[in-house]
């Protein structure tokens, strides 16, 4: 994949303009794809330590052997591929968005943004995480970096659904010795602790608001 030369990120915002990023970290940038609003793109950033867009191209490859489109598209947002594009080279993802067509927003968003009010509560978000646990447990499927930026919440009505939109810890792993991917009590214990975590998160970051209400 091309490196980005030191302007690039002003480089692919510029020329995106009009259209909207939907978020970004020290890696990436994702924008709405212009010839598409069901996709969006995303850039490797100048500096990024990572190939994120190559790591998450093989995550989505590994997750589509071992479960069903059907099956995956509640949870996971399907990943189309690699390709070159006028700013560089990017992955093409498809956009998850809410049923009334407004582009879902990352949990993260939710917990932590002064400017939006999420409308679900602390228990609702911890139903949906419950919920992702347990597709995950039942699948075998070893997604460990379940941070709020990694998801985003989808309104269903009767309550929220998570979706990922990041599978890359699927297939890279911070431990020296990736015990928890090999010995499968171990990856399942690992997957209910950080699950429990992105609960307790969830928790204190709403804590405020249902004590000001
Ligand atoms: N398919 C998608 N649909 C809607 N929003 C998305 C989608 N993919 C990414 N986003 C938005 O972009 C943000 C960042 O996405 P993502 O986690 O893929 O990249 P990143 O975290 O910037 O990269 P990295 O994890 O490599 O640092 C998400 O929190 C979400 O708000
Ligand atoms: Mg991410």
């Amino acid at each position: 994949m091309t490196r980005h030369s030191p302007d690039a990120a002003a480089s692919i915002e510029a020329r995106h303009a009009p259209l909207q990023e939907l978020g970004r970290s020290a890696n990436r940038v994702c924008m709405l794809a212009a010839d598409n609003p069901a996709h969006c793109l995303k850039y490797r950033l100048p500096g990024a330590k990572l190939d994120a867009n190559r790591i998450e191209w093989k995550a989505w490859q590994w997750l589509r052997q071992r479960v069903g489109a059907d099956e995956l598209q509640d949870r996971f947002a399907r990943v189309i591929g690699p390709e070159r594009t006028v700013h560089g080279e990017a992955l093409r993802c498809a956009v998850i968005r809410d049923r009334d067509g407004g582009i879902a927003r990352s949990l993260y968003v939710h917990l932590y943004d002064a400017d939006f009010a999420t409308p679900h509560s602390a228990a609702a978000l911890c139903v949906a995480v419950a919920d992702f646990e347990r597709f995950l447990l039942q699948r075998k499927l070893p997604l460990f970096d379940l941070n709020a930026g990694n998801f985003v919440v989808v309104d269903e009505g009767d309550g929220p659904r998570l979706v990922c939109v990041d599978a890359k810890s699927l297939c890279v792993s911070k431990e020296i010795l990736p015990l928890s991917r090999w010995i499968a009590p171990l990856g399942k214990r690992k997957l209910r602790r950080r699950a429990a975590r992105l609960r307790a998160r969830i928790g204190s970051a709403l804590a405020p608001r249902a004590a000001s209400t």
